[in-house]
C-alpha cells in the first residue's frame, strides 16, 4: 500500500511539472517537446502506465484511473495550448496577406468602337443584307490593278489625279479601293455583289478634308441585266440608311473606268443646303462617286461586255463618318485623342 501512495505522489508530482512545463512553453515546438517528455513513447507518465502490471487488481484500478485523469489533463492543457498558438499564427497570416473588403473596387471603363470601325461595321452589315459579300484586296498593290486594269494607261491624263507615292519596286500603296475590281471579276464568275472596304494612300498635303492615308469602301454589282436605276436605287437606299432622310442629286462626273460617270450628292449638313465654307456655298456635298463599268474595264477582267453590266461606286468612308457625326475635320478620326473618341 505504501507503494502505492508513493506512486500516487509520484503522479501527482509528473503532473505538477507537466502543468508548469506546457505553460511556460514559449511556442509550438517547446510545447511538443514538452508534451512528449510527459506523455509520448518513452514519456514519464507512459512509463508509469507502463509498470501498471506489476501491481496487484486493486493497485492497478487506482494507479490506472488516476495516470488515465492525469494524462487526459495534460492533454487538455496540451490541446489549449496549441489552440493558443497556432490562433496566433494564423492572426500573423492574415495580418500579412490581408483583405480588406471594404476597398472599393478598380472602375473598369467601357469603352466603344472607333467611330470609323463602327460605321464601317454598320455599313457592311446594310450592304450584306441586300446579298453584297465583303471581299478585300491588298493595301499594296500593283499599277495594273490600281491603273491599267481601271482603263487609266500610263501616259492618260487621269492617271495624275490618283498620283501616289511609289515604292522602289514599282509597286503602289493603293490610291483607292477600286483597285479590288478587277482581281474580284477574275476571281468571280457573274453575277455577284460585293463591297471592299479599305484603306488607301495619296500624295495628298493634309488639311481638314485631306489625308494621305484614308478609308474607302468600293461596291461592285455584276449581272447581265443592270441598269444605272439599279445604281441610283441603291445609293439612295445606302445614303438613307448611313446618314438618315437627306435630299439627294446624281450629277454627271468622269472616271476613266466608268461609263456614264456620276457623283451623288447630299444637301450640306452643315448649313442644310443654303451654302457654307464645307460645301463652297453650294449647298451640296459630294458622298458617293459612281457609274456603269466601262467596257474596258470588264475585257481586262475576262468578263464579256456585251453579255454583262455592272455598276460600281467608291465613297470615302473617313467623309461618310463625318457627315455622320457632323465633324468639321478628318484629323480628328485620327488622332486617337479620347475626349474627341468618347463623345460617340
Ligand atoms: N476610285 C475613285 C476615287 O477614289 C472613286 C470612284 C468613282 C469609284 C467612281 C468607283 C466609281 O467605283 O464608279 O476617286
Amino acid at each position: 500500500m505504501d507503494n502505492k501512495l508513493e506512486i500516487i505522489n509520484e503522479i501527482d508530482k509528473i503532473f505538477e511539472e507537466a502543468q508548469k512545463s506546457l505553460n511556460s512553453a514559449k511556442d509550438l515546438n517547446e510545447l511538443d517537446i514538452s508534451f512528449r517528455f510527459f506523455t509520448g513513447k518513452k514519456g514519464r507518465l507512459t512509463e508509469i502506465m507502463h509498470n501498471i502490471r506489476l501491481y496487484s487488481t486493486e493497485e492497478k484500478k487506482i494507479v490506472g484511473a488516476k495516470s488515465n485523469e492525469v494524462k487526459n489533463t495534460i492533454e487538455f492543457i496540451y490541446n489549449a495550448r496549441k489552440n493558443e498558438f497556432s490562433g496566433a499564427e494564423q492572426k500573423k497570416f492574415l495580418n500579412r496577406y490581408r483583405v480588406d473588403l471594404t476597398i472599393p473596387g478598380n472602375y473598369i471603363e467601357r469603352h466603344h468602337k472607333h467611330p470609323i470601325t463602327a460605321v464601317l461595321e454598320e455599313a457592311s452589315d446594310f450592304f450584306s443584307s441586300m446579298g453584297f459579300e465583303i471581299v478585300e484586296g491588298p493595301e499594296i498593290e500593283t499599277t495594273y490593278y490600281n491603273f491599267d486594269a481601271l482603263n487609266i494607261p500610263a501616259d492618260h491624263p487621269a492617271r495624275d489625279v490618283w498620283d501616289t507615292f511609289y515604292l522602289l519596286n514599282g509597286l503602289v500603296p493603293r490610291t483607292h479601293t477600286s483597285s479590288v475590281q478587277v482581281r474580284t471579276m477574275e476571281k468571280k464568275s457573274p453575277p455577284f455583289r460585293v463591297i471592299a472596304p479599305g484603306r488607301c494612300y495619296r500624295y495628298e498635303a493634309v488639311d481638314a478634308t485631306h489625308l494621305f492615308m484614308f478609308n474607302q469602301m468600293e461596291g461592285l454589282f455584276v449581272d447581265k441585266n443592270v441598269r444605272l436605276t439599279d445604281l441610283k436605287g441603291i445609293l439612295e437606299e445606302t445614303v438613307k440608311n448611313l446618314l438618315g432622310a437627306r435630299k439627294t442629286r446624281f450629277r454627271p462626273a468622269f472616271y476613266p473606268f466608268v461609263e456614264p460617270g456620276l457623283d451623288l450628292d447630299i444637301e450640306c449638313v452643315f448649313c442644310g443646303g443654303r451654302g457654307c465654307g464645307i460645301c463652297k456655298n453650294t449647298g451640296w456635298i459630294e458622298v458617293i462617286p459612281c457609274g456603269m463599268v466601262h467596257p474596258n474595264v470588264f475585257k481586262y477582267a475576262g468578263i464579256d461586255p456585251q453579255e454583262y453590266r455592272g455598276f460600281a461606286f467608291g465613297m470615302g468612308f473617313d467623309r461618310i463618318v463625318m457627315l455622320k457625326y457632323s465633324i468639321n475635320d478628318l484629323r480628328l478620326l485620327y488622332h486617337g485623342n479620347l475626349d474627341i473618341l468618347n463623345q460617340f
